[in-house]
């Protein structure tokens, strides 16, 4: 079923030896099914805090997050476990590849946790729609920065999550690989309805989806 995201009144603090940071001051975000989103903002402004809290890896401080009908936050902690399993795909700055695995196996990783039929079928497949299927059997060590990059696409495709957050996925690689990463995102989105949300710094890659929003003051300001 096509999913939306509903986050409310989202908030943040960090409480530091000097007082308490306000990240997130009540932040709000809708998304229909099969949206897009682009996220920019200056360093610091909150952009991978907001990405943690609506992927279940972090806790608000205060505000709601729906997502497929869920409150992550409502949940004990294994279902909170399967929910980002199965709901969630995160891409992260720096791949967070495993190095002591193969690209293959990187791929597979999240579908050991639940049962996933055909899981090497599927990442094979998503190896080959992104240019890797030779590469299949090598380390990490052994690959490009973009070339790493897009293992970690497929892996966060692998459970076929109803939300895809990317976290500056074009921020190490050069113009012309950034564009190759930013493409199969959005054809990705428009393929298979999946929602998707990516932070970046990238005016260019901004530009080319949907909607577009920035951090300012703790909330998303959209220019629609
Ligand atoms: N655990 C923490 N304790 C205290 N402050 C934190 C913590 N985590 C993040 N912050 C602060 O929260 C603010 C927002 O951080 P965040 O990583 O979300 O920014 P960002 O917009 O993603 O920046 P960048 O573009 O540099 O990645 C920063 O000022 C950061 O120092
Ligand atoms: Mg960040």
């Amino acid at each position: 079923m096509p999913s939306t995201l509903d986050v409310r009144q989202l908030q943040k603090d960090y409480t530091t030896a000097d007082g308490s940071l306000s990240i997130l001051r009540g932040l709000d975000l809708s998304m229909d099914p099969g949206e897009a989103l682009a996220i920019t903002g200056p360093s610091g402004s909150g952009k991978s805090t907001l990405l943690y809290l609506i992927g279940a890896l972090d806790t608000p401080s205060a505000g709601t997050v729906t997502l497929a009908g869920q409150d992550p936050f409502q949940l004990n902690e294994s279902q909170q476990a399967q929910f980002r399993n199965r709901q969630i795909g995160f891409i992260f700055q720096d791949h967070h590849l495993l190095p002591q695995c193969t690209v293959l196996e990187n791929v597979i990783i999240p579908t050991l946790v639940g049962v996933q039929d055909n899981a090497e079928i599927r990442a094979r497949e998503l190896l080959t729609r992104v240019g890797l299927a030779e590469r299949i059997g090598h380390r990490p060590s052994q690959l490009s920065g973009g070339e790493r990059q897009r293992v970690a696409v497929c892996r966060a495709l692998i459970n076929r999550p109803t939300l895809l957050l990317a976290d500056e996925p074009t921020g190490n690689l050069d113009r012309s690989t950034a564009a190759v990463i930013g493409s199969l995102l959005l054809d990705l989105n428009r393929e298979q309805k999946t929602l998707l949300i990516c932070v970046t710094h990238s005016l260019d890659l901004a530009e080319r989806f949907p909607r577009h929003g920035q951090l300012e003051d703790g909330k998303l300001v959209e220019n629609r």
